[in-house]
């Protein structure tokens, strides 16, 4: 298994895809399931700041992230990316409960597996995995994950990566056994091969 961790927009989804896909893996992109619960408090009219009414919420949640995104049957595949997700996200995944109904969920799946998989996060190498067998830390600079974020601003993803790093609970950061690849001006090409190197290299 390889933990692909990082902040916002430091190309993460996009890689831990194409790795996937080269090494014919299962891949795992778990923003997308604290997504999925955002829409569903937001849908359910429930506060993000309401540590119960979201912890019930996660704790009841179906959710599957392949082919499409759905929470509970529903498709929220592009809801989850929108502005209002955006804004709430990071304040549910903060909540202690949720993120012990992700990290179960998320735990399951990989036991379920046949293949090998990459599971991409926050804190995927940090406390979810903290035996995966390669844990990559991606980073890039704010202009170029903001660059990569479009629409959501260079604001409200800094704003997002204060949060996250700054939660009581699973905060980003790097796992000390993590390597660190920069992704500002390289291909995706160029970091998965990188990957891939590692992968056969025994350290
Ligand atoms: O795509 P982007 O990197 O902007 O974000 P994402 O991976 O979809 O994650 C969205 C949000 O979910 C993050 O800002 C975190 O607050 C949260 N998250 C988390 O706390 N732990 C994870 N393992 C993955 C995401």
């Amino acid at each position: 298994m390889v933990a692909i961790d990082g902040p916002a927009g430091s190309g993460k989804s996009t890689v831990a895809r194409a790795l996937a896909t080269a090494l014919n893996w299962s891949f795992l992109d778990t923003g997308a399931m604290y997504r999925a619960v955002t829409t569903e408090v937001l849908a359910c009219g429930v506060s993000p700041d309401d540590v119960d009414g979201v912890a019930a919420i996660a704790s009841a949640a179906v959710i599957a992230t392949e082919p499409v995104v759905r929470i509970n049957g529903r498709d929220v595949d592009q809801e989850i990316r929108g502005a209002p997700v955006n804004q709430a996200v990071s304040a549910v995944a903060a909540n202690p409960a949720v993120r012990a109904a992700m990290v179960s969920r998320q735990r399951a799946w990989v036991a379920a597996q046949t293949r090998g998989t990459v599971v991409e996060g926050r804190d995927i190498g940090t406390v979810v995995f903290p035996n995966a067998s390669l844990k990559v830390f991606l980073t890039a600079s704010l202009s170029e994950r903001a660059r990569r974020r479009g629409d959501e601003g260079a604001t409200s993803v800094s704003r997002r990566d204060d949060a996250d790093r700054a939660r009581a609970v699973s905060p980003l950061r790097r796992a000390s056994d993590a390597i660190v690849i920069d992704t500002t001006g390289r291909s995706i090409d160029e970091v998965v091969k990188e990957i891939v190197t590692c992968l056969k290299t025994p350290n």
